[in-house]
């Protein structure tokens, strides 16, 4: 219709009704504030200043609910956040407003209020609520220009770049993850991800209450279980003082590439990053990954190593619980001291090397102590099983000492910072030199073995010829498997 009746108009004036047309088209879409007598509909949307983010109605899957929600301005529903996860509405009445205390209200059917940002002490009614381009949606104080609420502290199953991941100690606010409950229902499922604030904090990911993941973001060199450390696109932070404790990542740089990490309802932790040529999510990294990365694999005091034949091994000094577990291989049952430490004579550590510490909660620790002061505080204590560096990246100074079974140790790397003194009796100590002397014993028997196979088949060779020799060697094969 358009380009038919633009024929009959000169050009310039034709653009000009375009731009007025495209004008008046951006001002219904771009609004990215709600005040006070304006309304968000079914119908209608907030889209942040940059175009990244956009709030509205939304129906997750195969439902027919319909949430208050906010997810990226790209062709795949990705939703990252919502409003109301536990009351769905039913059809589309819902209307996003500001109530008359200055709370941000969802209201359905006949008023009744579905969601509310619940500010009990708010000090003035004039607020406005505002989408910024980094996904946050905000309520903001028009008196003293302060956010009184944000999404960013409620967050669903979603962390975007620019989120706090943990704890404010001094309001116990708690920002952490939870997954859907599928595809089709974003109320909160059966898993969650966040910062378990022990006398050390770690990420947890739990099934209810069972641990399945555990990350270590106190690491000085930053979060070492995500493997995406060396990217281009965003850096991690973990912050921790005696106001707040949380991980944070932020992109290089604000126009470049979207990511983020979201906690599925199946349970796994996926950092995602947009392909804008494929128009695909294209997965990163996830948690957990390898079977190392699922929480105890190997039970307790021992050793995961993914690319080992064998994954779990005890530490030294220790034999498995069950050999005949052990075997099977079931590994949960971990290991065990093969003798008891007869503190305080000779014993010693012995060094494990780029490890992710085990859990925490059997940890405690003094960050004014260097390595050599840590050993000797771990020597006075025949309770004490391990000690640690607990920064890697500072001035070498930082405690951990453990005084219990050793759960959850999984090798990351040997050129990893990360080592692990585990204590060992002083027979143990002098363990390495036996096991390299039985090495070479191996070897040299192997080593004869061979020398008599070569001999035996030279012999055939010569006495029963080629055939005769591939027939014995068939039947070596076999028999051998
Ligand atoms: C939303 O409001 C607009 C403008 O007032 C109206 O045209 C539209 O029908 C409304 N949509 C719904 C679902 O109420
Ligand atoms: C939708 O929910 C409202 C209450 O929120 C209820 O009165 C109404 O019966 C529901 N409609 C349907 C079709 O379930
Ligand atoms: C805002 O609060 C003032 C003072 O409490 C009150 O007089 C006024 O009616 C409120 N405004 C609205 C729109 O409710
Ligand atoms: C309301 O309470 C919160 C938490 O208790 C506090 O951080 C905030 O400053 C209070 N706001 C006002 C306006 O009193
Ligand atoms: C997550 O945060 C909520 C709200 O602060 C809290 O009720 C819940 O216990 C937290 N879950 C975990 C696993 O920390
Ligand atoms: C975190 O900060 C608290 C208080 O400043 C301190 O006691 C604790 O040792 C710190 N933990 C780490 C891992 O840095
Ligand atoms: C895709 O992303 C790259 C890198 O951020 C950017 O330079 C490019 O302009 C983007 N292309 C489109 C079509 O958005
Ligand atoms: C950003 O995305 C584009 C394609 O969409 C890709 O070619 C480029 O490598 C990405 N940039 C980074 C830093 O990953
Ligand atoms: C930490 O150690 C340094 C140097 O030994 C010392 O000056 C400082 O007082 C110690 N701090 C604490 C809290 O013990
Ligand atoms: C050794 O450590 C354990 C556990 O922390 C503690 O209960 C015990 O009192 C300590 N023993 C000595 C002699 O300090």
């Amino acid at each position: 219709m358009l380009s038919i009746s633009m024929q009959f108009v000169s050009l310039p004036v034709a653009c000009y009704i375009t731009a007025i047309i495209l004008a008046l088209a951006k001002i219904s879409e771009a609004a990215e504030t709600i005040t006070r007598y304006e309304v968000i509909n079914d119908s209608m949307n907030l889209v942040s200043a940059g175009g990244k983010f956009k709030l509205g109605f939304f129906r997750p899957g195969n439902s027919e609910n319909r949430y208050l929600g906010i997810w990226f301005n790209i062709p795949i529903q990705t939703i990252v956040w919502v409003a109301n996860r536990n009351i769905p509405l039913n059809d589309s009445s819902g209307v996003l407003k500001i109530g008359d205390d200055g709370n941000l209200i969802l209201v359905g059917h006949t008023e009744s209020k579905i969601w509310s940002t619940n500010i009990q002490n708010m000090s003035s009614n004039i607020t406005i609520a505002q989408l910024l381009d980094s996904g946050n949606l905000v309520l903001r104080d028009e008196k003293t220009q302060t956010y009184v609420w944000q999404s960013f502290d409620y967050p669903s199953d979603t962390l975007l770049a620019g989120m706090k991941f943990g704890w404010n100690l001094r309001t116990g606010l708690n920002r952490n993850l939870t997954s859907w409950k599928s595809a089709d229902d974003p109320s909160p499922g059966d898993f969650s991800y966040a910062v378990d604030l022990h006398e050390l904090p770690q990420t947890l990911l739990r099934r209810n209450s069972v641990k399945l993941f555990r990350g270590v973001p106190w690491d000085g060199l930053q979060l070492s279980g995500d493997r995406a450390k060396l990217n281009h696109v965003f850096k991690t932070n973990f912050i921790n003082n005696s106001e707040e404790v949380y991980y944070q990542y932020d992109l290089y740089d604000l126009n470049d590439n979207l990511t983020t990490l979201v906690l599925t309802y199946s349970g796994v932790l996926q950092r995602l990053i947009w392909n804008n040529q494929s128009l695909e999510w294209f997965p990163l990294t996830k948690h957990p990954g390898d079977p190392c990365e699922s929480y105890g694999q190997c039970g307790p005091n021992a050793i995961c190593t993914v690319n080992d034949a064998r994954v779990c091994s005890c530490l030294a000094g220790y034999m498995p619980k069950s050999s005949e577990q052990w075997a099977i291989p079931l590994w949960s049952g971990g290991c065990v001291r093969k003798k008891p430490l007869n503190c305080p004579k000779g014993e010693g550590f012995i060094e494990l090397k780029g490890v992710e510490i085990p859990d925490l909660r059997q940890f405690r620790s003094n960050t004014n102590m260097t390595l050599k002061e840590c050993r000797v505080e771990c020597l006075k204590n025949c309770s004490c099983t391990a000690y640690a560096n607990s920064n890697t990246a500072g001035d070498g100074r930082g405690c951990l000492l453990s005084y219990g079974n050793l759960i959850d140790i999984r090798l990351v790397a040997l050129s990893a910072k990360q080592n692990l003194y585990i204590r060992v009796t002083a027979s143990e100590l002098d363990s390495p030199k036996k096991k390299q002397f039985v090495l070479v014993m191996v070897a040299a028997s192997v080593a004869s073995v061979l020398l008599l196979l070569a001999s035996c088949i030279i012999w055939k060779k010569r006495t029963q010829g080629k055939l005769a020799f591939h027939h014995w060697k068939n039947s070596f094969v076999k028999s051998s498997e």
